[in-house]
């Protein structure tokens, strides 16, 4: 894909965002050495995916959607017949948040917290207003809330149908796809056919809207 005028200020202004935020990041969790894994993929894209926060891979690589949710993820995109380069993929909360068990010392995922929801919002928006995307896809509870900013919304009342959202103080107004998070269905196999048939319906969506 030619690399149009357009592109590239947008992929500009993700990288001085992606600065910025390493620095308003590195102040606030000096002591905790934690590390921001921003979003990746085409600045220029129609589709934007939102995840939850990264987990012990995506710190490593220090990108999102890597190791077993990468995998799980590439399984979603082939069904929709999307290639990873072609869209743009981030998570609501930008560090893998841990806990740690005290008496092995092993350190684990938990869900974000509310204190780390509201510290990664605004860069969310910041993305999204930048990018400007024709569908954002939501995988699962947290960046549900976070875009439709109703913290009593639940995936299973929503996913699978479209939902007009108005982003950050501007009100950017953008559609959102809400779909349970692909690892749900792992610890929820009875999810898994609900889960399959609102891919399909995003992917009619999709071709409806032009986009596939
Ligand atoms: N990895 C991510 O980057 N996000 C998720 O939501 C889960 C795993």
């Amino acid at each position: 894909m030619p690399v149009s005028r357009k592109t590239s200020r947008k992929a500009k202004q993700l990288q001085k965002l992606r600065q910025e935020s390493i620095s308003f990041f590195k102040e606030i969790y000096k002591d905790e050495g934690k590390v921001l894994v921003f979003g990746e993929g085409n600045p220029d894209a129609p589709l934007v995916l939102v995840g939850e926060a990264p987990g012990h891979q995506e710190v490593v690589q220090q990108r999102p959607f890597v190791g077993q949710a990468g995998e799980n993820l590439n399984k979603f995109l082939g069904i929709l017949g999307i290639k990873r380069e072609d869209i743009y993929i981030t998570n609501a909360v930008k560090f893998r948040p841990t806990k740690v068990d005290t008496t092995t010392g092993r350190v684990s995922n938990r869900p974000p917290n509310r204190e780390e929801i509201e510290l990664c919002r605004g860069l969310l928006y910041n993305e999204l207003s930048i990018i400007r995307p024709v569908l954002v896809v939501s995988l699962g509870n947290i960046p549900l809330k976070v875009l439709t900013d109703d913290n009593k919304i639940a995936i299973g009342q929503v996913h699978g149908t479209p939902i007009e959202i108005a982003i950050g103080e501007e009100g950017l107004k953008m559609t959102l796809f809400p779909l349970y998070h692909p690892a749900s269905i792992i610890y929820r196999p009875q999810l898994k056919e609900i889960y399959l048939e609102d891919v399909k319906r995003l992917k009619r969506y999709l071709q409806d809207i032009g986009v596939l």
